[in-house]
């Protein structure tokens, strides 16, 4: 899978997803994940990307035109890399604000099904909403707070992604079984030793019973939703 990230700030999205599991995904080309700078794309020789709002107020505006020829850019590779002779493609495009639909596992595995996954970060103020009414499908926020750009949350976005697609986790298999999947909280884990500090590992881990500790992790997932997350667990028993 390719993530393309259009951003002021390439920099931190190499140094944010280079090590641990995504660093070794983009290693051994599993996935794919370049950052190209808009300001590459600015059209005066400042290579100024922003300007004041119409209609007066503080702050400044991302233009709309670096940001299109940066995705023009990226449409026309991706369209050169599929051999589609006329050049166009119309892969999903994520705007990162926080006016956005909430993240969430669901979305992340949609669009771990994408190919390319394109990923538009705003910064200063915001960005001239013509550009975005173009260009963007789907308009994404990773909370209910705001923070100074969308570099942070794009990489929230690949991470969650990456990891739902084959062959980024060595355990392929255990996505299934972690919080959210189904609906609940994960149970709570342990490892050795089995005493610490005084706390010891609940007997029924070192029964060897399996069925008996599944169900007790099932039991200790729906206590820990019902406690933490009483959305989560409505959701999840209407469902039932
Ligand atoms: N940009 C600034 N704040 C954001 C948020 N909460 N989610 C997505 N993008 C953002």
């Amino acid at each position: 899978m390719n993530f393309h990230i259009m951003t002021l700030f390439p920099d931190m999205i190499k140094a944010g997803l280079s090590d641990s599991i995504i660093g070794r995904a983009c290693d051994q080309g599993i996935i794919l994940v370049e950052a190209s700078n808009i300001r590459d794309f600015a059209f005066n020789k400042h290579s100024k990307v922003d300007d004041y709002t119409y209609g007066g107020g503080a702050g400044m505006l991302m233009q709309a035109e670096p940001v299109y020829l940066c995705y023009k850019n990226i449409t026309e590779n991706i369209a050169k890399r599929r051999g589609v002779p006329d050049g166009k493609v119309s892969p999903r495009v994520v705007y990162m604000t926080p006016q956005g639909r909430l993240f969430d596992q669901k979305m992340a595995a949609e669009f771990s099904e994408c190919e390319d996954l394109i990923i538009l970060c705003g910064h200063y103020e915001g960005i001239d909403e013509r550009v975005i009414d173009e260009i963007v499908t789907d308009q994404v926020s990773v909370g209910d707070y705001v923070l100074t750009g969308g570099e942070i949350p794009a990489m929230i976005v690949v991470d969650a992604v990456s990891r739902l697609v084959p062959g980024v986790l060595s355990n392929s298999d255990s996505p299934e079984y972690e919080s959210f999947t189904d609906g609940l909280l994960e149970y709570p884990q342990y490892t050795r030793p089995e005493v610490w500090h005084d706390r010891t590992v609940p007997a029924i881990l070192l029964s060897g019973d399996h069925a008996k500790v599944d169900k007790w992790r099932h039991e200790m997932s729906l206590e820990r939703t019902k406690q933490r997350r009483p959305d989560l667990y409505e959701r999840y028993i209407s469902r039932k």
